[in-house]
C-alpha cells in the first residue's frame, strides 16, 4: 500500500499547553487556535492563577487575545497550592470555569515555587475532586536535590503516584508530559482513571540531543528528555492505539534570551507545528491511522467531553519552520525545529 498524501481527522485539542500572559499570550494563542479546537491551560503564571475569580479572569484574557473569527475555547485549570480551598475549587468545578487541577510539587518546574511542597497537606481537595470527577494534572517529578535529574519521574511514581493512587482510588489522574518507561507502565497498568500526555518533543528527542554538537538550551525542558529506551518506550505508548494516552504539547514559550542564558529557562514552544511534529512520529512508525485517536478521540473520551465535529486536513508537503517570533524589540521566540523542515503540512 501506498503512503497517503493526505490524512483528514477530526479536529484535535491539546490536553496540556502553556499560553502565558500580555504580550506573550498576545503572540502565541493564535498558533494553538489554528490547530487545536481546545486545550488544557496550564496555571503557572506570575502569580499562578489559584482561585476560581482569577482563572476566570485569564480565561477572559486569552478569549480577548485571540485573533479575529478563531475557533477556540480555552479549558482552565486550578494552580494546586498548600491552602487550596476546596470549596472554591467545587465551585469552580461546577460553573464551568475550571476543567482540572493542576499538581507542581514545589520547585519541580517554572514558576512552581507556589506549588505543593506534600502532597498530604492537600487531601481534603484531592477527597473532593474525587468526588465531583474533576481530573487531577499532575506534573510527575520529586524535587529531592539528592535524586538525579533523570529518576526524578520514576522515584515520582513510587514515592507519590502510586501511594495517592490507593488512597484514592476514585481520583481522575493525567500523569502529564510523561518520558520514561516507568511512567508507561503507572498508566497501562493503573485501570480506567489513569491516562497519559505525551510531547511532541518527548517523541522525537532523546537525552543525547541535547548536548549534540554542544549545549542545546531549546531543548532543555521538564521533565528532561531521557535516554532512547525511554523515548522508545513512551512512543511505543503514544502511537499503540491505546486509548488512556493523547496529545498535550506542552508548548512553553521562553523569551530567547531566557533560554540562552546561564541559568536557561525550561521549556520548548512547539505550537506552530504542533500537529505536523505529531505526524512525523506517527508516520515513521507506520500508523498514521492512529493518529486521529490520539490527538482528537482519546482525550475527549477521558475528559469526558464531545469530540469535535469539524476536521482538519494535513497534506504531505514541506513545511518550514519559521524563525523567532518576534514580540517586541526586545523579545522574541523560537519554535521547536524553527528553521527546518517537516513533511506534513496543516491545511
Ligand atoms: O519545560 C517545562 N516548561 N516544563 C514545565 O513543567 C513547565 C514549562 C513552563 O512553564 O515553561
Ligand atoms: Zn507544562
Amino acid at each position: 500500500m501506498s503512503a497517503p498524501e493526505s490524512l483528514t481527522i477530526r479536529r484535535p485539542d491539546d490536553w496540556h499547553l502553556h499560553l502565558r500572559d500580555g504580550p506573550i499570550l498576545r503572540a502565541v494563542v493564535g498558533y494553538t487556535a489554528r490547530q487545536f479546537a481546545r486545550a488544557i491551560v496550564m496555571p503557572n503564571l506570575v502569580p499562578p492563577v489559584v482561585a476560581t475569580a482569577e482563572i476566570a479572569a485569564y480565561r477572559d484574557r486569552i478569549l480577548a487575545a485571540l485573533p479575529d473569527g478563531a475557533r477556540f475555547t480555552p479549558l482552565m485549570t486550578a494552580y494546586l497550592t498548600d491552602n487550596i480551598d476546596p470549596d472554591d475549587l467545587a465551585q469552580g468545578h461546577a460553573d464551568g470555569v475550571i476543567t482540572a487541577a493542576k499538581l507542581y510539587p514545589a520547585g519541580a518546574t517554572t514558576n512552581s515555587d507556589r506549588g505543593v511542597t506534600d502532597i498530604r497537606k492537600i487531601d481534603a481537595a484531592l477527597a473532593r475532586m474525587a468526588e465531583i470527577g474533576m481530573p487531577l494534572l499532575v506534573h510527575g517529578e520529586v524535587t529531592h536535590g539528592h535524586v538525579d535529574i533523570f529518576d526524578r519521574e520514576a522515584v515520582f511514581i513510587e514515592e507519590v503516584l502510586k501511594p495517592l493512587m490507593d488512597r484514592q482510588p476514585d481520583l481522575k489522574i493525567v500523569l502529564e508530559h510523561i518520558t520514561t518507561a516507568e511512567a508507561v507502565a503507572a498508566v497501562e497498568g493503573g485501570g480506567a482513571r489513569i491516562a497519559a500526555t505525551v510531547t511532541p518533543h518527548h517523541l522525537l528527542i532523546n537525552r543525547t540531543d541535547l548536548f549534540r554538537g554542544g549545549v542545546r538550551p531549546h531543548l532543555y525542558c521538564l521533565p528532561i528528555a531521557k535516554r532512547e529506551r525511554h523515548r522508545q518506550a513512551v512512543r511505543a505508548f503514544a502511537t499503540s492505539g491505546q486509548s488512556r494516552v493523547f496529545l498535550g504539547t506542552d508548548s512553553a514559550p521562553h523569551p530567547i534570551a531566557e533560554k540562552e542564558s546561564a541559568c536557561g529557562c525550561a521549556g520548548i514552544f512547539s505550537a506552530p507545528s504542533a500537529l505536523e511534529l505529531y505526524a512525523e512520529a506517527f508516520e515513521e512508525d507506520g500508523v498514521l491511522d492512529r493518529l486521529e485517536a490520539f490527538a482528537s478521540l482519546n482525550g475527549p473520551a477521558f475528559y469526558g467531553l464531545p469530540v469535535n465535529q469539524e476536521t482538519v486536513t494535513l497534506t504531505r508537503a514541506p513545511l518550514n519552520v519559521d524563525g523567532p517570533i518576534t514580540i517586541d524589540a526586545d523579545t522574541a521566540i523560537l519554535p521547536f525545529r524553527s528553521g527546518e523542515t517537516l513533511r506534513w503540512r496543516l491545511s
